[in-house]
């Protein structure tokens, strides 16, 4: 009964009738520009389609890149059901640190970062009949750099097809890059949206999202509803914002289903923002932009959008990286819309004016390769013997400073020499197994001379589930911050964190007493699994410091110089740019406050806040990047033995 039915909906999707055009077009042209709705079923069903039409003969496989690891496998999880086969066996997926394919896997859904890193293992992608970039429109940097690498080897492997994928955006650009590739649109099967603005901006607008949720469940019609927040955080705090007024007024209003949904959430809850919402009942889904485009959830018919994204952004003249709360674009806010509209007639409430709609938003959203740090691009673009950066098909290249400093970084951390060529050690490697700030970590394992390769491998790994690691529940906060206390010990937070991983057992009930997030842990030992096997490939000896911290704040020295802080008044200062940073409440150094500061990386949200901090002595910096930093900068306004009491000015304090 299930199965007929499932297969009835894919035949009422809006691609269905589509069908033999569609491959019919495939069959024609190597490269196609596919353009439909959100939920058109573009993502599920092309590849069944193909798989249908025999491009998986001889074990042929058809790959997928997605730029969201959840969308990877919710989509994959799907498919395989609507197929009636195992998932991991015909169809899998791949994300960073996870691996659901078999020697079976011939639709292959993988996050666009794991196809770039198939790249190095095969550079003609020859087991691919057909590379679906699907969500092309997000611009993530992994998708961006696949659309140069992909033109390149569609020019020499004629038998590959090539098929972007897209809501509506952006299509012309698309075609146009792939030398006038033709576009195939799905005719959108689109209900009318009502969008509502705020007469005034909201000062609150997470109180204004519950506002607004309890007002659509008490005086609209059915209907699900769906809320685009930016974060973890903020979408946990709206849920129990949610939750906590359901049970106050109680029998009063119908029954609420609260369910969050964003990339970091146990999967099992995740699968349950498709689960159907009972008769009577109303369901609103609290999702970060993931909901936008990437995941279909079918019955919204309510969307309430405040107007925000979290976003990466880039400072090519500090070379610093942050991730800060922003206006979405107006494509988004239009997208977002649009999720209201798909099953009936439904209604968009932003939170936001008219006025700033149309003034304070940009028409669209700058790409990721134009406001990220670049370190990570040139050194896998480098091992895959693209050396001529400059030169690169990029469809909108990066700023020629960005590149210049990323180039720069990397001489200066020894991961290329002076021609600019790879230096022995294979860095992208690390990057490529690790997924994250790999140059520091390589750099890190260069520096091995301060003989702590143990630890360092440990903190590596600790670092890369960053933030994660601890559970920090709102019904027992004084538990979880008391549990994390015993951890701290002094010197700073990569140092806890080795701790932690020290005292770790591997059963879930030590981490549960511990107020240690399992996943992350085990995640954090997979990733050093991989670190360790890559430093015995390296042939780098792991060796310990025994105890000593000193060695362990040296190497986190050399592969952070640049991120370096000094105390100053009112906070601290990061050297070179003398821009005003702070430790984060979370930090052991918190109360603390050493004069000189390593941080791993900086976030904003109220202020600018140095996120896993560790203490360390201004000379060491010398000794670590004599070619970076020049004495003088680094003079320690301490030792003119002036008591920080006496008020100093402010040329004092530099
Ligand atoms: O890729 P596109 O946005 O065009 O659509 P899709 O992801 O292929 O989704 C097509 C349909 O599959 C959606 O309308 C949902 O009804 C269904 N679907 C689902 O039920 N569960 C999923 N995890 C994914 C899709
Ligand atoms: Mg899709």
């Amino acid at each position: 009964m299930k199965k007929q039915s499932i297969q009835e909906v894919r035949r009422s999707l809006p691609i269905f009738p589509y069908r033999e055009d569609l491959l019919a077009a495939i069959n024609e042209h190597q490269i196609l520009v596919i353009e439909g709705e959100t939920g058109s079923g573009k993502t599920t069903q092309i590849p069944q389609y193909l798989l249908e039409d025999g491009y998986t003969k001889g074990g042929m496989k058809i790959g997928c890149t997605q730029p969201r690891r959840v969308a990877a496998m919710s989509v994959a999880a799907r498919v395989a059901e609507e197929m009636s086969v195992k998932l991991g066996n015909e169809v899998g997926y791949s994300i960073r640190f996870e691996d659901c394919t078999s020697e079976r896997t011939v639709l292959k859904y993988m996050t666009d970062g794991m196809l770039l890193r198939e790249f190095l293992t095969e550079p003609d992608l020859a087991s691919y009949s057909v590379i679906i970039i699907d969500e092309a429109h997000e611009r993530t940097l992994h998708t961006d750099i696949l659309f140069g690498l992909i033109k390149d080897i569609a020019r020499f492997r004629s038998d590959l097809k090539v098929l972007v994928a897209s809501a509506t955006l952006d299509t012309e650009r698309f075609s146009c890059f792939f030398d006038d590739a033709p576009v195939f649109r799905i005719p959108g099967r689109r209900f009318p949206v009502d969008i509502f603005y705020t007469k005034a901006p909201e000062a609150d607008y997470l109180e204004a999202c519950v506002v607004s949720v309890l007002q659509i469940h008490v005086t609209q019609p059915p209907g699900d509803i769906l809320v685009f927040l930016t974060g973890q955080e903020e979408i946990e705090a709206c849920c129990e914002l949610l939750q906590e007024r359901c049970r106050r007024l109680g029998s009063k209003i119908a029954e609420l289903l609260v369910l969050p949904i964003y990339a970091n959430l146990p999967s099992d809850m995740q699968a349950k923002i498709f689960n159907p919402t009972p008769p009577g009942a109303r369901k609103v889904v609290v999702a970060t932009n993931i909901a936008e485009t990437s995941l279909t959830i079918d019955g919204i018919i309510y969307v309430i959008d405040p107007g925000f994204c979290k976003q990466k952004s880039y400072n090519a003249r500090t070379g610093m990286e942050s991730l800060i709360v922003t206006p979405c674009s107006r494509a988004s806010a239009n997208q977002r819309a649009g999720r209201a509209g798909r099953v009936a007639a439904g209604k968009c409430f932003r939170l936001y004016t008219a006025w700033a709609y149309k003034h304070e938003m940009e028409e669209t959203t700058v790409p990721e390769i134009q406001r990220t740090n670049l370190g990570n691009v040139v050194l896998l673009l480098k091992s895959l013997g693209i050396n001529d950066l400059i030169h690169f098909d990029f469809m909108d290249p990066p700023p020629h400073e960005t590149l210049v400093l990323a180039l720069e970084q990397l001489y200066a951390l020894g991961a290329l020499n002076h021609l600019g060529e790879l230096t022995k050690v294979k860095l992208s490697e690390f990057k490529i197994h690790t997924g994250f700030h790999f140059c520091n970590i390589c750099s890190l394992m260069l520096f091995s001379r301060y003989k702590c390769s143990e630890e360092v491998l440990t903190i590596a790994a600790m670092l890369s589930v960053n933030n994660s690691i601890f559970y920090r529940p709102k019904d027992k906060v004084v538990h979880a911050d008391n549990a994390r206390m015993n951890f701290v010990v002094p010197g700073g937070d990569h140092l806890v964190l080795l701790n932690v991983y020290n005292q770790s057992g591997y059963s879930t009930q030590w981490c549960y007493e511990n107020f240690i997030q399992f996943r992350s842990m085990r995640r954090a030992r997979d990733v050093r699994d991989q670190l360790e096997g890559l430093m015995d490939r390296i042939e780098v000896e792991v060796v310990s410091c025994q105890g000593d911290s000193v060695p362990v704040r040296k190497a986190v020295t050399a592969g952070y110089f640049y991120h370096t802080a000094r105390l100053s008044k009112g906070g601290y200062k990061t050297v070179k740019h003398q821009q005003t940073v702070y430790v984060h409440p979370n930090s052991s150094l918190f109360e603390e406050q050493p004069r000189w500061l390593i941080y791993h990386e900086l976030v904003f949200t109220t202020k600018e806040f140095m996120r896993q901090v560790i203490e360390i002595e201004s000379g060491w910096l010398l000794e670590v990047a004599p070619h970076y930093y020049k004495s003088k900068e680094l003079e320690d306004s301490s030792s003119k033995k002036m008591p920080r009491k006496q008020g100093k000015t402010k040329e004092e304090l530099g």
